[in-house]
């Protein structure tokens, strides 16, 4: 093996990885347990998402509809086992999307294929990076997650992890963001909601931590 990672045709840098190496094992190490840890608390979270969604942006099912017949371009940063993936095919959010997966873990990452090789989810890719960097092209996606990973970035990161997604989405693109809003971690929502203001026009701040622990925002690209 040389000094690269590949998944699905991409090229990770090794320095990139190394800036998240703990984040990286930890991952690494538990990737196996996740779900049964996590998936109740992960689903609640794209439920309550989606709920707050449908609520700011479709007054009548009308425009719904059509949203949802639209082809768009999922975009997951911190993919995970692909649980929300998997959530979104069976609900039937976006049937005629394609989906790409990145995420840090190589170890998550099989997990999140297998979901899908076996499932009934939408068309899927997966690539191997680190979302401060992504390993995608400008104006990639145009439905951008990143569900619980923000808080595992190096805070010196954070603003540069904003850009990428303001890079990698295209022009009228959502933006679905949450992230742990516990202590130590409470400061976080003020500076990430005023670098949000700073890249996207639409803002909006979802807070769900009474049941799930997270916070978010929801974020309307138009440009
Ligand atoms: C709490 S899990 C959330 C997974 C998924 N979004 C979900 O909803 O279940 C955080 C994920 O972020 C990934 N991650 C953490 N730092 C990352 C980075 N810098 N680049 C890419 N993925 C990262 C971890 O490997 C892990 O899979």
């Amino acid at each position: 093996m040389n000094k690269n990672h590949s998944v699905v045709g991409c090229i990770v840098k090794k320095k990139d990885l190394e800036k998240s190496g703990k984040v990286l094992a930890r991952y690494e190490q538990t990737a196996g347990h996740y779900d049964s840890r996590y998936s109740t608390l992960q689903l609640d979270k794209y439920k309550f998402i989606l709920k707050s969604y449908q609520r700011l942006e479709f007054k009548d099912g009308k425009h719904y509809t059509q949203e949802r017949h639209k082809a768009h371009l999922i975009v997951d940063l911190g993919c995970g086992t692909g649980l929300l993936v998997e959530f979104l095919s069976s609900q039937q959010v976006f049937p005629h999307s394609r989906y790409l997966g990145i995420d840090i873990s190589l170890a998550m990452l099989e997990f999140a294929k297998e979901r899908c090789d076996s499932g009934s989810c939408m068309p899927t890719g997966y690539v191997q990076g680190d979302v401060t960097h992504a390993p995608l092209r400008e104006g990639y996606g145009n439905r951008i997650f990143s569900i619980s990973v923000l808080q595992n970035l190096d805070p010196r990161h954070l603003g540069r992890f904003l850009d990428e997604i303001n890079r990698i989405s295209s022009k009228n693109s959502i933006i679905f963001l949450s992230f742990l809003h516990k202590p130590p971690l409470r400061h976080m929502m003020s500076e990430v909601e005023s670098k949000l203001k700073e890249l996207f026009p639409r803002v909006h701040a979802i807070l769900m931590e009474k049941s799930t622990e997270d916070a978010g925002f929801i974020c309307f690209k138009t440009q």
